[in-house]
C-alpha cells in the first residue's frame, strides 16, 4: 500500500488487500490453529496460529500502517503487550517509567517484573530535562504514558526520545489514551508504540487485545520470538473486531473529541466541581506540548467535585445513567470510573495519591452520545 496515503484512508486500507481465496474485501476469519503442509514445512505462510495466523496478521499491519511504523504485533491484551516489551531486558536492568499511570502496568512492574531482577523506578516526567539526572548506565527502558491515566499529565515525547536516542535507551510509549489519531509516537522519535487495542482501537467494548508497532527490524524480530515463544497471542476473532473498529477510528475519534472538549468546558464551568483534568485548557500543566504533540485532546477526562471526599464521588457516579459505572474506557458509550477503587486500587493509596490520584477522583471516557444528552446526564448527577 502506497504510504503516501493519509490517516483516515490508511486506517480503512493500511496494509489490506482483498483476500487471497475469494476477494472477500474484509479478511476472513481465520479460525484454525493449525495449516495443512504438503510435505514437512511445505506450506502457504501459515504454520500454527500461535506463531501466525492470517487474520491477526491483516489486524497486525492495519496496526504497523496507522502508527506509521513498519511491523505491527498483535497480543492477548495490553499487559501481554506490555509483558513481551519488558521481556526484551535482563535481570540487572532498569526501566524509568511516569509515576502516574494505569494500575495494572504498575502492578505488571512491580510485582511481576521486579521480583525476576529489573529494577523500576517511577517518577513525574512533566519536566524531560530533570530526567537527565535519573538515568544511569543500567538503564534500558523509558515507559512513558501520555496523556497519563488518569491525570492527563502530557509528556513532551520528542524531548525525551532524544535524551533516550542520546543515550541508547529504548524509548516505549502507551499510545492508548491518544490513539494515532491524535499523536504518532513514532514519528516523534520513540521506539515502541504500545496499545491498549480493547479501548479506542477496538472501540466497542467487546475485546481484550493489546498491540506493539516499531519500526527498526532487529527490535521486531526479538519483539515476533517473544510473541511465539511466551505465546499471549490474540485469536482470529478478537482481531478481526479490532480490525473492524480501526476502520472506523478516525470518525469516532473525531466525535470523542468534540464530546470531550464540551464536557471539558461544561465541568470547568459547573459550581458543583473543583478541579477538570483535560489537556486542552491553556492552563493545563504542559499544554504546549499538547499543541505541538496532539493533533486534538481525547475524550477522556478527570475531575474533582467540590467537597473533595470519597462519599461525595461515589454518590455522583451511582446518580449517572447515560453514564455506565465500569472499568475501561475508549468504547463508543460514555463511561465513568472511580479510579483510587477501581482501575487503580492496585496502586498503595499512598503512592497513587502522590500523582493526585485521591479517593474523590472521578475519570470520564466521553463517548459519541449526543452531547446534550451526556451535559444533562451529568447536571443530574452532580445536582
Ligand atoms: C493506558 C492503559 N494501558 C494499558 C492498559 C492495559 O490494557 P488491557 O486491559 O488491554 O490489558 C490499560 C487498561 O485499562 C490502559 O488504560
Amino acid at each position: 500500500m502506497n504510504k503516501k496515503l493519509r490517516f483516515n484512508t490508511l486506517s480503512i486500507h493500511g496494509g489490506q488487500e482483498p483476500d487471497k481465496a475469494y476477494g472477500a474485501v474484509m479478511p476472513p476469519i481465520y479460525q484454525t490453529s493449525t495449516f495443512a503442509q504438503a510435505a514437512p514445512g511445505e506450506h502457504q505462510g501459515y504454520e500454527y496460529s500461535r506463531s501466525g495466523n492470517p487474520t491477526r496478521a491483516a489486524l497486525e499491519r492495519s496496526l504497523a500502517s496507522i502508527e506509521s511504523g513498519n511491523y505491527g504485533l498483535a497480543f492477548a491484551s495490553g499487559l501481554a503487550a506490555m509483558d513481551a516489551v519488558i521481556k526484551l531486558l535482563e535481570p540487572g536492568d532498569e526501566v524509568l517509567s511516569t509515576n502516574d499511570l494505569y494500575g495494572g502496568s504498575y502492578r505488571l512492574f512491580r510485582k511481576i517484573f521486579e521480583p525476576l531482577g529489573i529494577r523500576f523506578t517511577f517518577t513525574g516526567m512533566q519536566d524531560a530535562d530533570a530526567l537527565e539526572s535519573m538515568v544511569n548506565e543500567k538503564t534500558r527502558l523509558i515507559w512513558v504514558e501520555t496523556p497519563t491515566n488518569p491525570m492527563m499529565n502530557v509528556i513532551d515525547i520528542a524531548a525525551i526520545a532524544k535524551l533516550a536516542k542520546a543515550r541508547n535507551i529504548m524509548l516505549a510509549v502507551d499510545n492508548t489514551f491518544a490513539t494515532p489519531y491524535i499523536q504518532q509516537p513514532l514519528e516523534l522519535g520513540a521506539d515502541i508504540v504500545m496499545h491498549s487495542a480493547t479501548k479506542y482501537l477496538g472501540g466497542h467494548s467487546d475485546v481484550v487485545v493489546g498491540a506493539l508497532v516499531v519500526r527498526d527490524p532487529k527490535l521486531a524480530e526479538r519483539l515476533y520470538f517473544i510473541q511465539n515463544a511466551s505465546g499471549a497471542v490474540c485469536g482470529p476473532m478478537d482481531s478481526y473486531l479490532v480490525l473492524r473498529g480501526i476502520k472506523t477510528l478516525h470518525l469516532r475519534m473525531q466525535r470523542h473529541c468534540e464530546n470531550g472538549e464540551a464536557i471539558a468546558h461544561f465541568l470547568a464551568g459547573h459550581p458543583a466541581i473543583e478541579k477538570v483534568y483535560w489537556p486542552g485548557f491553556p492552563t493545563h500543566p504542559n499544554h504546549e506540548v499538547a499543541l505541538a504533540q496532539m493533533k486534538a485532546f481525547g475524550g477522556m477526562i478527570s475531575f474533582i467535585p467540590k467537597g473533595g471526599t470519597y462519599e461525595r464521588a461515589v454518590e455522583i457516579v451511582k446518580k449517572l445513567e447515560v453514564f455506565t459505572l465500569a472499568e475501561s474506557l475508549g468504547g463508543v458509550e460514555s463511561l465513568v470510573g472511580h479510579p483510587a477503587s477501581m482501575t487503580h486500587a492496585s496502586i498503595p493509596k499512598e503512592e497513587r495519591e502522590k500523582s493526585g490520584v485521591t479517593d474523590a477522583l472521578i475519570r470520564l471516557s466521553v463517548g459519541i452520545e449526543d452531547i446534550e444528552d451526556l451535559k444533562e446526564d451529568l447536571e443530574q448527577a452532580l445536582a
